[in-house]
């Protein structure tokens, strides 16, 4: 199958001028931003983006190299210049509410102080806090999630099945994405729609400037939201408690090891939620959209649901829900025969790589039958994606239970009518309304 049909030929010519309109936010780009980004890949894997001032890694070897090497090459700007400038004035914006509020020094959740955590922070924090966390994602933990998930996705599903028609994003993917986490949050599945109210918000910190009224009402988010896991830490300490929370704030630190701060721990629950819910969340409702406009596929896998796993590998190699992860040089680094001068940022563009044809065979074509194939999707290296067999399972299952109790899903507005999210960062789509039929 080949790649998406309204994504229209270009030249290599214009690459950096289609690269610019992605970058611009256009609606007709951002429907297909691989088209730009595969055309920047030919003009070579590490090029220099004078438009935005970055250099653009593409290739997927070079790819691979910038993230295997935290020496050179920090994290702590790793969603972008952007969200880096919309979240410090946001967390100072937070910080004031919590005096304001009469919440300081001691008694704040965060006061002044938000350390990075995990995926922005760098060796040895990142060492230390990453090996506190590891043992909460085993892969028993995720096995037992399971059957909780599938609860959850009929759950919603149920809701929806008499009706024949959904927004998927809304009432499906998001809904259910936002439910397991704040399960696995220790929090009760009732408080989901404020957990992902929240996600939303932060999350609109990534690949654009926000306004000023934007960064107050995300800074209201932030005040709320560590109030609110301010408590949950508490309940779950020191208790018995299987959930992912219990299990990090509960995890077992030898004599020599710092456990992780209540700053960090709260930044965590963040950085889980939305790690947890975003990029699942839009995975889903890509692939929900793709069945849509490929009925024979989506009864193919509903005839052999053993294939929905390879199919999601190749997938999530093929579209990727998040398209770039961002790097700052902390040293003068050359990468395939390029200098990369100390300050630099590095946009690694994970979803261009993944496409790279001197690692796959016809790369644009979504070909589930072929050997199961690496791609960047969940990162590499040191801080390569500690949710992946999570996230992979909660995407599986929620296709397993929709593919199970709804055939012939079809869209129910014109593709051109489809809005997709104004992010350099994250592809996927606001709304996707369907019509389907119940299976009885
Ligand atoms: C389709 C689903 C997902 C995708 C595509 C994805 C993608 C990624 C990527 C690319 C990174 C690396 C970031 C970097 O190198 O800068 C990452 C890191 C991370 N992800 Fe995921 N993720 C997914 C699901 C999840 C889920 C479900 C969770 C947890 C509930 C999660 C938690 C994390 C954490 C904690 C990190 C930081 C790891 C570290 O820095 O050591 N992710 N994810």
């Amino acid at each position: 199958m080949s790649d998406y049909g309204y994504c229209r030929e270009y030249g290599v010519t214009d690459v950096f001028h289609e690269v610019d309109a992605v970058y611009r936010l256009e609606q007709e780009k951002l429907r297909c931003p691989v088209t730009a980004f595969d055309g920047l890949r030919a003009a070579g894997p590490v090029v220099w983006l004078e438009s935005q001032k970055v250099f653009a890694v593409t290739g997927y070897h070079e790819a691979q190299t910038v993230l295997d090497d935290a020496v050179n090459f920090s994290s702590a700007n790793m969603a972008g210049e952007q969200a880096t400038r919309n979240y410090a004035e946001m967390l100072s914006r937070a910080a004031a509410l919590a005096r304001d509020a009469g919440r300081t020094g001691g008694t704040a959740p965060l006061g002044d102080a938000h350390p990075l955590v995990l995926a922005h922070a760098d060796p040895p924090v990142h060492t230390r806090q990453r090996a506190l966390v590891r043992p909460s994602f085993s892969a028993a933990r995720v096995r037992r999630a399971e059957s909780r998930i599938a609860e959850l996705a009929d759950g919603l599903l149920d809701k929806v099945v008499e009706r024949g028609r959904m927004d998927v994003r809304a009432e499906y993917s998001d809904a259910l994405m936002s439910q397991i986490v704040t399960t696995e949050l220790h929090c009760p599945v009732s408080d989901a729609p404020t957990l992902q109210r929240w996600a939303r918000i932060f999350m609109r910190a990534v690949g654009r400037d926000l306004t000023d009224a934007e960064l107050d009402e995300m800074a209201r988010a932030r005040f709320e939201f560590d109030e609110y896991f301010d408590h949950r830490i508490d309940e779950v300490r020191g208790q018995p408690v299987e959930d992912m929370l219990g299990a990090i704030v509960n995890e077992r630190v030898a004599e020599d090891e710092e456990p992780l701060t209540r700053g960090e721990l709260l930044m965590i629950c963040e950085l889980l939620l939305q790690g947890g819910t975003e990029t699942s969340g839009n995975t889903t409702t890509n692939i929900v959209h793709f069945l849509a406009g490929h009925p024979s596929e989506a009864d193919r896998l509903r005839a052999d649901p053993g294939a929905i796993p390879a199919f999601i590998d190749e997938y999530m190699r093929w579209d990727q829900p998040d398209q770039m992860l961002h790097r700052t040089a902390v040293n003068d680094t050359e990468v395939a025969g390029t200098l990369i001068p100390t300050g630099s940022v590095v946009m690694v563009h994970k979803a261009a790589a993944s496409r790279d044809p001197r690692v796959y065979d016809h790369p644009g074509e979504l070909d589930y039958s072929r050997p199961p194939q690496r791609s960047l999707v969940f990162g590499g290296g040191p801080h390569f994606c500690l949710g992946a067999a999570l996230g992979k399972a909660q995407i599986r299952i929620a296709l397993e239970r929709l593919l199970a109790r709804a055939t012939d899903i079809e869209l129910a507005v014109d593709e051109s009518e489809l809005r997709k999210i104004p992010s350099i960062v994250l592809h996927g789509f606001e709304q996707l309304p369907v019509r389907f039929r119940t299976i009885a």
